[in-house]
């Protein structure tokens, strides 16, 4: 099956081109730019060719799909919440082809079995491809480290997000085993910048490296920024969430900051010392969230925060391509995030200017705990393609 994509604007982290592209076998074969009349004489050609089918994207911006380093899917034990098939149909909703699900379920990821079992699962879905996150201490009781060993035909990507590791000694042993075996850990800091100071300290020390999960302080960012100066290898992260509000009392860790500091984030993800948007997509029911539970569900409207936000400060489509694909993308070592010839086609039709209502009510997830029901965003994804399939596609009312 051939697929044409044509009359778009094309954008990546590197890149922004008029024109369309080809998609054969799952795979973009041919980019084809229209600013020229060779370019417009061979789209033309394409677009009349029997066995291609055409999509016709005028108005609209093709970009790689989006890759969220950190999400939950409350699977397995905590399905009320959510699953693995409503968490990937809203993923796609929001533009997602590839996920990382936290370690933080019932029972807990800190076994191959779980970890093999959750993907075959994953796999029978043929949603999104889905990367499961092993818990770093068993149990996540931040005590004994878990099996690195038996996860890692399973996984490369390790936390036990949502607990902090407060035992020195035991974040050691974590940060000397991933150098060794060659495997990443995304630190859930809480208290945040005393945390983060003290595991910058250990990286140092050992020559190891870790990603920073969600950041939320000024603070917090200069002392990444110190760190990167020196060469420590570092990454972190930053949600949809603290980029789009500031001083709100909803629950939710890390808690909503003060507007110097969402002015900080938006700063640092434009001079690159932030990696990426990830959106901790945290879906919890209506009584778990009466009861306290800490967390937001946003993966189908983080993309329109994101932009939103981006919009309104002036940061370019370039960039929110470079944090929510390219570095994710490269993060995880995939050989995707970019529109280029030989590249899987996974990509996203988006309307940049499309302006709606955020509305729970209409969220796949079965969370709809998000504060900002009813708010305005600007940005919408009309069609989710992975591997040349249309896996979403956002009908008009
Ligand atoms: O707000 C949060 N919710 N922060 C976390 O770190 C964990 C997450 C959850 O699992 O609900
Ligand atoms: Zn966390």
């Amino acid at each position: 099956m051939k697929l044409l994509i044509k009359n778009v604007k094309m954008v990546d982290a590197f890149s922004s081109k008029d024109g369309g592209l080809l998609i054969e076998n799952g795979r973009i074969s041919r980019i084809i730019e229209t600013h020229k009349s060779e370019g417009q004489e061979a789209m033309q050609q394409l677009a009349t060719t029997d066995d291609i089918e055409v999509i016709d994207g005028k108005g609209l911006t093709l970009m790689p799909a989006f890759i969220d380093l950190h999400c939950h899917l409350r699977y397995p034990g905590f399905e009320y919440k959510e699953d693995l098939e409503s968490g990937q149909r809203a993923a796609l909703k929001g533009g997602y082809t590839t996920l990382a699900a936290m370690a933080n379920t019932k029972p807990v990821c800190d076994s191959p079995e779980l970890l093999n079992s959750i993907l075959t699962r994953s796999r029978g879905l043929n949603l999104c491809d889905l990367h499961q996150v092993g818990a770093i201490t068993k149990g996540l009781e931040g005590k004994a480290l878990a099996d690195f060993k038996g996860m890692l035909p399973y996984t490369r990507l390790f936390s036990d997000d949502g607990n902090t590791i407060f035992d020195e000694a035991i974040m050691k042993a974590a940060i000397e085993a991933a150098k060794v075996m060659d495997f990443k850990i995304l630190v859930h800091a809480q208290p945040e910048t005393e945390i983060i100071a003290r595991d910058i300290k250990l990286v140092e020390e050992l020559k190891g490296s870790l990603h920073f999960c969600h950041i939320s302080k000024e603070a917090s960012l200069d002392l990444i920024k110190a760190a990167k100066a020196k060469g420590l290898n570092i990454s972190c992260e930053v949600t949809p969430h603290h980029l789009f509000a500031y001083g709100l009392d909803y629950k939710v860790n890390p808690s909503f900051r003060g507007e110097g500091d969402v002015k900080a984030l938006l700063k640092g993800l434009e001079e690159g010392h932030i990696d990426m948007v990830a959106t901790d997509h945290a879906p919890h029911s209506h009584e778990d969230k009466e009861k306290g539970s800490p967390g937001i569900s946003s993966i189908e409207v983080a993309f329109s925060m994101v932009n939103t936000v981006f919009q309104e400060n002036g940061l370019n489509t370039n960039t929110l391509s470079r944090v929510m694909s390219y570095a994710p993308a490269k993060f995880l070592g995939l050989n995707s995030g970019l529109i280029k010839e030989g590249l899987e086609a996974n990509l996203l039709l988006v309307n940049l200017d499309e302006a709606y209502k955020i509305s729970t009510e209409d969220f796949i997830s079965k969370g709809k705990n998000n504060p900002f029901d009813g708010a305005a965003v600007k940005g919408r994804v009309k069609m989710t393609i992975k591997r040349g399939q249309m896996m979403f596609q956002h009908i008009n009312q």
